[in-house]
């Protein structure tokens, strides 16, 4: 590369890009996309309502304090909003923090298969991205914690994780805080938590009111179906949120976002309605699909991640040949060190149903 063009900054060049799942079968009428963990039963109509009433003002700023939404966030998880940022998805919080708190050669760790923003915005800020294996497609508390150098000052830990759906119980979790320095910055990245029923999980925000160095991002992507807005929130120390509003777009989330964000929240019917379809048809689809032969990691959040053999005609690459002509989607996992496994959203009933006849086929077809 000539010397005499505009050099990125070490590291930005050595980023894969992030893909997305795809969305696209081409020759296919009728498509379900289940590759990017949105969830079936949509938005809120109130969101989708307090949405529309903004469209009749775009030419105004929106609240750079998102004033509405943190009060609305505060209310229904009992935080104090002046310790809540806004970001344009969790994307936008995990890249500020990585901006904030991550200097040229410092290090970040993340599990083997731990989420891929992770890594991108690590090198983004110039720093490294340290990988910590994991036992059992889970993160393990012991293998990060051997991973620590005096140059680590992130760790990124998704709980429950994806594209594995796995979790750590919040012991391991308060284990983890325990034994890293106090200089580090744990930051729980809850986007599932909502879908999580298991006895021994948290997501961590009585962590986060206790302790100075720890942060939890949470989105509205996921249960509340608005990934399309952007829209996503951290619960962090007073000191780490004056950080992170500093260095911030101003205007970083939209009052299309903010509208439809409050309604979202405030329509707890709707939240347990997407979380009592998913809680019926995850292990649903778990055993459908053992039943098939095949291998599910057990999964705590709204996907499964469905392991596939390695003999030809059965692969993970033809079984997501095989389902795309379908009009099935679900998302390959080459770059999180999964060549062999597909990760299926649970989808709607019709959806679940004509995925799990079309694997039985294509294992039956295989045989
Ligand atoms: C673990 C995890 N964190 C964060 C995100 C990002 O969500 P958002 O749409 O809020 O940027 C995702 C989305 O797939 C995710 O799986």
């Amino acid at each position: 590369m000539p010397a005499s063009r505009p050099q990125p900054r070490p590291g930005v060049l050595d980023i894969e890009a992030y893909v997305p799942g795809k969305s696209k079968a081409p020759g296919v009428a009728k498509i379900y996309k289940l590759s990017s963990n949105e969830t079936p039963l949509g938005p809120s109509p109130k969101a989708i309502a307090a949405y529309r009433q903004v469209a009749e003002h775009l030419e105004d700023y929106p609240d750079g304090a998102a004033s509405d939404l943190r009060e609305a966030i505060g209310r229904a998880f009992g935080l104090d909003p002046d310790r809540i940022v806004c970001g344009a998805g969790s994307d936008d919080l995990l890249n500020l923090l990585a901006r904030a708190y991550l200097a040229d050669g410092d290090e970040a760790i993340y599990t083997t298969h731990g989420f891929l923003v992770y890594p991108i915005a690590t090198l983004g800020a110039g720093a490294k991205p340290v990988v910590a294996p994991e036992k059992n497609f889970t993160a393990d508390v012991d293998a990060i914690l051997a991973a620590l150098t005096p140059k680590t000052k992130l760790v990124f830990l998704a709980n429950p994780n994806n594209p594995t759906g796995t979790y750590l119980p919040f012991d391991e979790v308060q284990r983890l805080r325990r034994a890293l320095p106090e200089n580090v910055l744990l930051v729980l990245d809850a986007a599932y938590a909502e879908y999580v029923r298991r006895n021994d999980y948290e997501s961590g925000l009585e962590l986060v009111a206790t302790s100075d160095n720890t942060v939890m991002c949470r989105t509205f992507s996921k249960i509340y179906g608005l990934a399309a807005l952007r829209l996503g929130w951290l619960y962090g120390p007073a000191h780490v949120v004056d950080a992170l509003n500093r260095i911030r777009g101003p205007f970083n989330i939209n009052q299309p976002a903010i509208a439809a964000g409050v309604a979202a929240i405030e329509d707890t019917a709707h939240v347990q309605a997407s979380a009592a379809h998913n809680a019926r048809w995850l292990p649903w689809l778990t055993e459908e699909i053992r039943k098939l032969g095949l291998e599910v990691t057990p999964s705590a959040a709204n996907f499964v991640l469905i392991h596939f053999p390695k003999d030809k005609g059965r692969t993970a690459k033809e079984a997501d040949v095989f389902l795309t002509a379908r009009g099935l989607i679900l998302r390959r996992l080459e770059p999180y060190r999964l060549p062999g496994a597909l990760r299926l959203t649970v989808g709607s009933e019709e959806a679940n149903r004509l995925v799990v006849d079309a694997l039985a086929q294509f294992m039956g077809a295989a045989a």
